[in-house]
């Protein structure tokens, strides 16, 4: 495998311990609202030969070549939907479908969404978009920099990427609009490092210092949260009673989101108080899984 192809992978995190949490039932029928590369999905094609895989993703790019190479291996038992997973019970309606036993959301992008779409990478030097579904957003990231007040920049770089430096990164995307106006990522990525630099001269960095900046943009440019927040009810509402819900996070603000919705929605009993995550080994041989976090909350009649 060359650099490119290698790049161009993404390997799903928490195989086994997502096939553990959805307890797979013969002849069930499971929904994957993330399809991606389609490696979960195919974990459980593969784990129970009588199972049924209906998947979900938004971005049209990845979606219908893996999905292509996937329907001539599985045929019949999988159905692939392209859609926002913020709009599933309508997507589900029209596709006349319900009653799952059991359903995945692994939220977040694949690796090959960072290496291949504009502005998601600051190791590329592209134009600022970070929509990873054209379709589905019209404002890109290069408009929120050539738009936002100071204060609106600051709150997205503060509250999205928990970024310390979040005025002063705010500030000089400001004065840059003045003179010279960023418009790639590396600028962004530049005047980021910049500001690290100014403000701690002798720190070594583990990891770019923009990683945070990049992050904050991306989840509000895609409306991340807010979709998450609409999917999560949606999801309860079409298990079967003792159906499982397993959600996957890379972010301290999504896994509260899915943590506080599994303890206050009478329907789920979650069935671990912390979350799964993964082993030394997965990580070692997966850095991009170091941070995933999964949760698992089975439909119950209201008890609560
Ligand atoms: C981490 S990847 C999933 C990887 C997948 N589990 C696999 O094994 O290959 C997350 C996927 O969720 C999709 N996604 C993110 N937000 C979405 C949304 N609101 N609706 C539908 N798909 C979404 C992304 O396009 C991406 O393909």
């Amino acid at each position: 495998m060359n650099e490119t192809q290698k790049q161009l992978t993404h390997k799903s995190v928490l195989v086994h311990e997502v096939l553990d949490a959805l307890a797979l039932k013969n002849d069930g029928l499971y929904l994957d609202a993330t399809f991606g590369l389609g490696g979960h999905t195919r974990a459980i094609l593969d784990a129970n030969p009588t199972c049924k895989v209906v998947a979900l993703d938004w971005d049209k790019i990845t979606l219908e070549p893996n999905a292509k190479k996937l329907k001539e291996v599985y045929g019949d038992r999988l159905t692939i939907i392209w859609g926002n997973f913020a709009q599933l019970y309508k997507i589900l309606k029209t596709n006349k479908l319900k009653n799952f036993d059991g359903i995945l959301a692994d939220f977040g992008t694949s690796q090959v969404q960072i290496q291949t779409r504009e502005g998601l990478s600051f190791n590329s030097n592209t134009p600022l978009d970070m929509r990873m579904s054209k379709g589905h957003h019209f404002f890109t990231a290069q408009y929120i920099l050539d738009h936002y007040t100071h204060k609106g920049l600051a709150s997205i770089f503060f509250e999205l990427g928990e970024e310390r430096y979040a005025n002063d990164i705010a500030k000089a995307i400001i004065e840059m609009r003045k003179e010279n106006p960023i418009k790639t990522t590396k600028q962004l990525a530049d005047l980021v490092k910049r500001i690290y630099v100014r403000r701690c001269p002798t720190m070594r960095f583990t990891k770019h210092p923009a990683t945070r900046t990049f992050q904050a943009l991306r989840i509000y440019v895609n409306k991340e949260l807010e979709n998450i927040k609409s999917f999560l009810p949606a999801a309860t509402q079409v298990l079967k009673e003792d159906g499982r819900l397993v959600c996957i996070s890379f972010h301290s603000l999504e896994d509260r989101i899915i943590k506080e919705f599994f303890l206050s929605e009478p329907h789920l009993n979650p069935l671990s108080k912390k979350p799964i995550v993964p082993s030394a080994e997965e990580i070692n041989e997966n850095a991009s899984s170091r941070s995933a976090k999964l949760r698992v909350a089975q439909k119950c009649q209201a008890l609560r």
